[in-house]
């Protein structure tokens, strides 16, 4: 009878739907990878300031309070400086929150090896650790937790403006601190070049402090700076000639 079919269709489609969502919310798929977090710093997030990116104030920096210090598995020795995760707590009733996060790799975790992976040596090869800021952490799960089971995956990072070039150093030692990067969020390649000179590919210092030992003092500059996606966006021009130490200049965006 049509009729008697029509009516358990519904259901028929119900349950299919749960089985399917089910199994897959055991599943870290979807790109999701599994990991754990912890947090360090104080509640206003004052103890994350600086880090092993080299970003400094992480507020006037425009990357906030939801940021992370990865462990060696992720930071890829500061190349992922800069790269923005999602996360949220997973598995853990007892002190899950349902938020997702989108936070910015902004330091490193150091590990641990004194102490055991699974007991203090969160950060340990090969494990895949985020430390928390505070107040990223109690978006995803209650602090008294200490401890999270995590799903995170990589995500584009939104920013508004331009890429910012701080130039520190002094002449015949330039480190250019590159922030406010969007899209991959990571750089992984810097050139150089003043009016007088041609295109002169940057040397990694530490973070995202990438070092030129060339004279380019009251040359005007442009930079070409590439993502760990592979894309390459050149500000030319950004600095003007009359630059000076410690200022910080703004080109295009990803
Ligand atoms: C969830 O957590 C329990 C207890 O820690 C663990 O035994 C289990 O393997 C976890 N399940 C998944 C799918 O990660």
């Amino acid at each position: 009878m049509p009729t008697q079919a029509m009516k358990i269709l519904p259901f028929l489609l119900l349950l299919i739907l749960y089985i399917v969502n089910s199994t897959r919310g055991n599943q870290a798929d979807d790109g999701w990878q599994s990991g754990h977090a912890t947090f360090y710093g104080s509640n206003d997030a004052s103890g994350t300031m600086g880090g092993a990116c080299g970003y400094g104030n992480l507020l006037s920096q425009g990357y906030g309070t939801n940021t992370a210090a990865l462990s060696s598995a992720l930071f890829n020795n500061g190349l992922t400086c800069g790269a923005c995760y999602q996360l949220r707590c997973y598995n853990d009733t007892q002190w899950c929150l349902t938020s997702t996060i989108t936070v910015t790799a902004t330091n490193f975790c150091p590990p641990n090896l004194a102490l055991p992976n699974d007991n203090g040596g969160w950060c340990n090869p090969p494990l895949q650790h985020f430390d928390l800021a505070v107040p990223a952490f109690t978006q995803i799960a209650q602090y008294r937790a200490g401890i999270v089971p995590v799903l995170f995956k990589r995500v584009p990072c939104v920013k508004k403006g331009g890429i910012r070039f701080t130039i520190n150093g002094h002449s015949y030692f330039n480190l250019v601190l590159i922030t406010n990067v969007g899209g991959a969020g990571d750089v992984i390649a810097v050139s150089i070049k003043g009016t007088r000179t041609g295109w002169e590919s940057m040397s990694r210092n530490w973070g995202q402090n990438w070092q030129s030992n060339s004279y380019l003092n009251g040359q005007s500059l442009s930079f070409r700076v590439t993502s760990s996606d592979g894309q390459t966006v050149t500000s030319y021009n950004v600095v003007p000639a009359g630059w000076q130490f410690g200022q910080t200049y703004e080109g295009v965006q990803f």
